[in-house]
Parts: structure tokens; C-alpha cells; sequence
């Protein structure tokens, strides 16, 4: 122990820190903190040196915006399969003082993309053009969300970074799952980049316990570190990038670089019980679709029915199926594509779109090519609180798991392959099986539809809940049963979390439900009418809770190396 605090002196580093402190970690000698109930702050996230990073910077004096940008930045280097600063996402903030706050760092399309540009000359749609490789990638918005979020900050940014330069430069010893996902994708690594990145092991295979060390990215990282976002979008970063791309046939150039803003977008909130729903607005479809999930649940007596009966998931998948077929008409990039999002949260219209729903009996989508649904952990979510009673609920993403699998080369790190979440061709599936029109075709600079929800509940004006997940379309339907089952149905933190979960995504016509759901249930839902498809893991949701008492229950997720930290 004296020999990692006199470690933690003399690299200004976190991790090694008081023995007392619950987020305290060895960056070689580490578990999983799955449920924490603490005083003054917390964090939750995919990975426990990433929330112990964001804790560090709470006890500093950090308040929750430079405790979410220390988490996210800890985890674009500790979680390379979903963490990112090579993607997107979106960040959801209230203040202390009644503010609410919407970041948009969604990827957009290069300025030479085009519509067809992932159809052959006969009008089929190439996806692995728009999910693997450098085509795939759009331009990188991660950092541009964080310097638009250190507005809110109170740290300075060189603080905030230097965790995760510290995790890049000395490594961290890998988890198994973490193992198991680089030597699954051994493969790709070398197939798509054009210089052997630090993921692929020299000889044999990765094994828990293994040192990753990062250099290139800890170059990268103190680029930004001492240049900002310019250290980012121009300069040598933005070089690696543009000829990275030109090696392997990418289009994304200095220009779109340079040109990239992070905007801050009017908040979705609404009522639900007494409950006020603070979300992400479009290009998430996330926001309004649990808008509309949850206020169509509120015509129905939700409450009064027990958790995961066959009796709530007809009506939950009902809902779902109506909700998804709208996302795939109606919704894009609101810069680009006129949405008519009163109507579609309309007391009216959802009453409407109800109107044929027979309680006991499936409905039907119509009947076209069915999607599939990879369970891998693509994209993360993390949520925080300090101790003034600030939140942040962040989702980001590079879209698939370690996202088009090419590592800039000499920067480190993974590109996204998110211009599959654009309507490749309209009514053809993406790889989460969601199919789209119109409103979500590919156009130059349009930011592509993303189902990422961070959410905040408040309760008495004050946060209450803070929350989201992984796990492409399902991050909808997840974040709308956690809201469902810790209001309707009383239930735990730690049971919203934990219990299994269902999927509705009206095309394919199909229930997804969770390993480890009643099969009498199942049955019932067959005898309805519903074809059910069992599934593995469903998101990985953290949660923030706020206690009648005051403390806060942090809860991580089970389904993967998840962790909680606070203090
Ligand atoms: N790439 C997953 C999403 O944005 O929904």
C-alpha cells in the first residue's frame, strides 16, 4: 500500500488513493462494485476503473459535469469496445439551480457521402460497407460534447484528462469479458487497419489480468489534453485521421474535422405521475419515443398489473410495436428533416394510436425482412450525481462493438461505425434490425438516428433517478421498463437494473424476452398470439438513485463488468 500511495504522489494519479474510500483502485488489481449506497456523490459506469476515475474527481472538489467527463474519458481508454473518443453521444445534464441541458455530439455523415452510397449499381444494399471498415465511420463528435459540456464544469479540463492519460501510458490490467472481446475480433484488427494496433497481442491470446498499454492514445489524449478540441479535430490528430481514411478508403477529410460542432439541443421533459422526465431530444429517437411510451402507458391502469405478467408485456410490447413503427417513418436529424414531434406526443394522437389495441391479444406488423439483433455490448452509459444534488446521464457510442474495428493509426483509437444507424435503403434493416425512411436517408453533414437515451428523473424538482443503457433500439424499451418498474411497480434500484427485460421493435414482428424470464409467462404470450424469441443479455442499465434519506444508491449493472464508485 505505501509503495501505490508514494505510486499516487508522484504521478498526480487517482487510482491509488485512501484505503477508506470505496472508489479507490488498483488500475492491476480490481472488482466490480455492483451496488453502493453513499453520502455525498457517485458514479456509475461500464467499468470500475472508469467510475473510480469520475469518484476521484468528486472527492477533488469536481462537481458531476467534471466527474462525467473524467468517467468518459477514463472509459474511451479502459473500455475500447463501446468507450470512445473516436464516436458520438449525448449528454443530459441538471443543475442544482433548475437547469436543464441537452448535448448533441451524435457523429455526422463525411461531406462526400450520398445517399446510395452503400448499394451496388443494382440497388442492393452492401451493409458491410456501412458496418465494418473505414466507410462505415461518420465524423467523430465525442470530443467536441465534452468541451461543449465543460461550460458547466468547475475543474480545469488538464485535471479531468490525465486519468485516463495515466490508464493509456502506464495500462491497466484487462477484465476476461475485455479479454474475450479483443481476441474475438483478433481478426478484424488485422484485417481493417492498415497499422497493427495495441489491441491485437503479438503471441497467443489476451487473458484476464493482462497489461493493455496504450501509447499512441496517450499521445492522442495529451494532444487534447494541451490543445483542446484543436488538439482533436486539427492539427496532428486530424492528419492520423484524414490519412488513416485515404489508406483505407474513408472520406472523412480536414474539412469535416474542423467543421464538426457539438449543439446543445432543447430538452425533451415532460410529466409522467407527478415524475418529470428530463431527456434527449432528436437526432435521439430515444426521448421521444419513451415520451410517447410512457404516456400511453398512463392511459392504462399499468400499476395495478404485476411485473413482467403476461398482462403488462401485452400491453408494454403493444405500446413498443406502435412507438417503433412511427421512429421508423417519422424520425432523423431534425436539421435536415421537417419531424412532427407535437403530434407524435400528442395526448390525441397516442390515444389514437391505442384505439386498436385488444387487451389479451397480439397485434401485427406487417410482414417484411426481419432483422437481427446482435447482443453484443455495443455502446455505454454512465450516470452521476455530486453532492449539490448536479446530475449527468451520458450515452455514448462507436455504434457496434469496437465499432468499424480500425484504430487510426499512431492515434490509438477505434473509429465508429455509425453510418449504419442511417436508413441505408429505405425498409432495409441496419444491424439492430430497425428499419427506416425517408426522414433518415443519407445526406452530407445529417447526423444519423440514434436510439441513445440518457435520462434524469426528478422528483419535487430535484433528481431522482438517473439513468441509461446500451444496447441499440433496446435502450428505448429499457430505459422506458426502468422508468416503469421503479414508479408502476415499486420495484428496487437494484431489481429495475437486474430482472429481466423484454423487446418490442414492431419490425421484426417478434418479443425478444431476456434470459431468465417466467416461462409461464412465455406461454401465455404465445397463446396471445405472440411469436417469442428468447434472448441473451438486454442493455447493461446503470443507475443513480436519490433515497427518501438523502443517500444515493448507485446500481451497476450485472450483465457485464459494470461497476459503482462514490463517496
Ligand atoms: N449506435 C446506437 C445508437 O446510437 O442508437
Amino acid at each position: 500500500m505505501k509503495r501505490l500511495l508514494l505510486l499516487a504522489l508522484l504521478s498526480g494519479s487517482l487510482l491509488y488513493s485512501c484505503k477508506q474510500d470505496s472508489s479507490a483502485v488498483n488500475p492491476f488489481d480490481y472488482t466490480s462494485t455492483k451496488d453502493t449506497t453513499v453520502s455525498n456523490g457517485a458514479v456509475v459506469s461500464a467499468h470500475p476503473l472508469a467510475s473510480a476515475a469520475g469518484a476521484y474527481i468528486l472527492r477533488k472538489g469536481g462537481n458531476a459535469v467534471d466527474a462525467a467527463i473524467a468517467t468518459q474519458l477514463a472509459l474511451a481508454v479502459v473500455f475500447p469496445e463501446a468507450g470512445n473518443i473516436g464516436g458520438g453521444g449525448f449528454t443530459v445534464i441538471r443543475l442544482n439551480d433548475g437547469k436543464n441541458i441537452t448535448i448533441d455530439y451524435r457523429e455526422k455523415a463525411p461531406g462526400k457521402a450520398f445517399r446510395d452510397m452503400y448499394l451496388d449499381s443494382a440497388g442492393n444494399p452492401l451493409l458491410n460497407l456501412s458496418q465494418d471498415g473505414h466507410l462505415a465511420s461518420g465524423v467523430p463528435g465525442a470530443i467536441a460534447g465534452i468541451f461543449e459540456s465543460m461550460k458547466y464544469a468547475k475543474l480545469p479540463f488538464e485535471k479531468l484528462i490525465q486519468p485516463a492519460i495515466d490508464l493509456a501510458e502506464k495500462g491497466f490490467a484487462i477484465t476476461a469479458a475485455e479479454a474475450r472481446g479483443l481476441n474475438r475480433t483478433k481478426d478484424d484488427f488485422l484485417k481493417y487497419n492498415t497499422v497493427t494496433p495495441a489491441f491485437v497481442k503479438p503471441s497467443g491470446e489476451w487473458k484476464a489480468g493482462d497489461t493493455l498499454i496504450q501509447t499512441d492514445l496517450a499521445n492522442t489524449l495529451k494532444r487534447i489534453q494541451k490543445e483542446g478540441a484543436k488538439g482533436f479535430y486539427e492539427g496532428e490528430t486530424a492528419k492520423l485521421i484524414v490519412e488513416e481514411m485515404q489508406r483505407g478508403g474513408g472520406i472523412i477529410s480536414y474539412d469535416d474535422l474542423k467543421n464538426y460542432q457539438a449543439k446543445e439541443r432543447e430538452p425533451i421533459f415532460f410529466d409522467y405521475k407527478g415524475y418529470q422526465i428530463l431527456t434527449m431530444p432528436l437526432p435521439s429517437s430515444g426521448g421521444i419515443i419513451v415520451e410517447q411510451m410512457l404516456k400511453m402507458s398512463e392511459m392504462y391502469a399499468l400499476d395495478t398489473m404485476k411485473f413482467n405478467s403476461a398482462q403488462a408485456v401485452n400491453l408494454m410490447a403493444e405500446i413498443e410495436r406502435r412507438c417503433f413503427a412511427d421512429r421508423g417513418k417519422y424520425l432523423g436529424d431534425p436539421d435536415f428533416y421537417k419531424v412532427p414531434v407535437k403530434t407524435l406526443v400528442s395526448d390525441s394522437y397516442l390515444k389514437d394510436r391505442m384505439a386498436n389495441f385488444v387487451p389479451g391479444k397480439a397485434g401485427n406488423s406487417v410482414d417484411i425482412k426481419e432483422g437481427i439483433i446482435p447482443e453484443s455490448e455495443e455502446t455505454t452509459h454512465f450516470s452521476v450525481i455530486d453532492k449539490d444534488g448536479n446530475a449527468v446521464s451520458v450515452t455514448t457510442t462507436i455504434n457496434g462493438g469496437y465499432g468499424s474495428r480500425v484504430v487510426v493509426g499512431h492515434a490509438g483509437f477505434l473509429m465508429n461505425n455509425e453510418m449504419d444507424d442511417f436508413s441505408v435503403k429505405p425498409g432495409v434493416p441496419n444491424m439492430f434490425g430497425a428499419v427506416g425512411q425517408e426522414a433518415n436517408a443519407v445526406q452530407p453533414d445529417k447526423r444519423m438516428l440514434s436510439s441513445m437515451t440518457p435520462t434524469i428523473v426528478l422528483k419535487d424538482g430535484k433528481p431522482w433517478a438517473i439513468l441509461g443503457t446500451p444496447g441499440g433500439t433496446t435502450i428505448i424499451t429499457s430505459v422506458y421498463q426502468t422508468i416503469v418498474d421503479l414508479i408502476d411497480f415499486k420495484m428496487s434500484a437494484h431489481d429495475a437494473v437486474n430482472m429481466p427485460k423484454f423487446h418490442h421493435q414492431w419490425l421484426p414482428d417478434v418479443v425478444y424476452l431476456e434470459k431468465g424470464f417466467d416461462e409461464n409467462v412465455q406461454k401465455e404470450l404465445e397463446a396471445m398470439g405472440y411469436t417469442i424469441k428468447p434472448r441473451g443479455a438486454i442493455g447493461r442499465t446503470e443507475v443513480i438513485l436519490v433515497n427518501a434519506d438523502g443517500t444515493i444508491t448507485a446500481v451497476a449493472d450485472h450483465r457485464g463488468d459494470d461497476s459503482a464508485a462514490g463517496y
